[in-house]
């Protein structure tokens, strides 16, 4: 399919399924490693990355085909330090996650949805983003393409961040 079949929309409450397949669709595994069951999802460590979804700072977007049938997702949420997930950096700085469906990766859906979403957080406001990566997933590379640098590393994974231009609303103009 080419590119300019793929479009990108803010998520609806519809989504939220999906949005929970793509959380699953994001544990990274090493080659080798097997694909743990559905059941991870409700790991504490893993659920609350979408738990009650739609507090305030929760954005997500969702890339569909031509046909509108979803093909992924990436999404933000605030933590704070009574309630933090990997990739946290401090309680302004939405984590950021996203998967693309298997069947649809390596054509720039991830690129296109990464794009939007870093131009989405900074008219929201946000000064910075994070996320946590293993350094063995492909999508680092992805990741440092569009800014984001190694700030820590918790257990096998890089916690990474940048930071989105936001000087206008820093000195006031807008
Ligand atoms: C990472 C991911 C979201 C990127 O989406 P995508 O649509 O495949 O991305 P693009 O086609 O825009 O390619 C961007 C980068 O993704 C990586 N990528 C491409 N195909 C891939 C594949 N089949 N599997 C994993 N990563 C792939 C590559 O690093 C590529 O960058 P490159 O230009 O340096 O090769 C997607 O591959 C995915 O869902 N992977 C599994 C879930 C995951 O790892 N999520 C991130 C958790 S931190």
């Amino acid at each position: 399919m080419n590119m300019t079949d793929y479009k990108v929309r803010t998520e609806t409450e519809q989504d939220i399924d999906f949005l929970w397949e793509m959380l699953y669709q994001a544990i990274f595994m090493a080659e080798g490693e097997i694909k743990p069951s559905r059941e991870i999802l409700n790991q504490p460590e893993i659920f609350k990355y979408l738990c009650n979804w739609g507090r305030q700072g929760d954005i997500a977007l969702i890339a569909m085909d031509s046909s509108e049938k979803p093909v992924g997702a990436i999404w933000i949420r605030l933590f704070d330090e009574t309630n933090k997930t990997y990739g946290f950096i401090d309680k302004n700085t939405p984590v950021l996650s996203m998967a693309v469906v298997p069947e649809y990766r390596g054509q720039g859906v991830g690129t296109l949805l990464l794009n939007e979403m870093l131009r989405k957080a900074k008219n929201s406001g946000f000064f910075s983003l994070s996320l946590s990566v293993d350094p063995k997933n492909p999508a680092l590379h992805l990741y440092e393409r569009h800014g984001f640098v190694k700030v820590g590393i918790n257990g096998t994974s890089w916690d990474m961040m940048t930071t989105l231009d936001n000087k206008y609303k820093i000195e006031g103009l807008r």
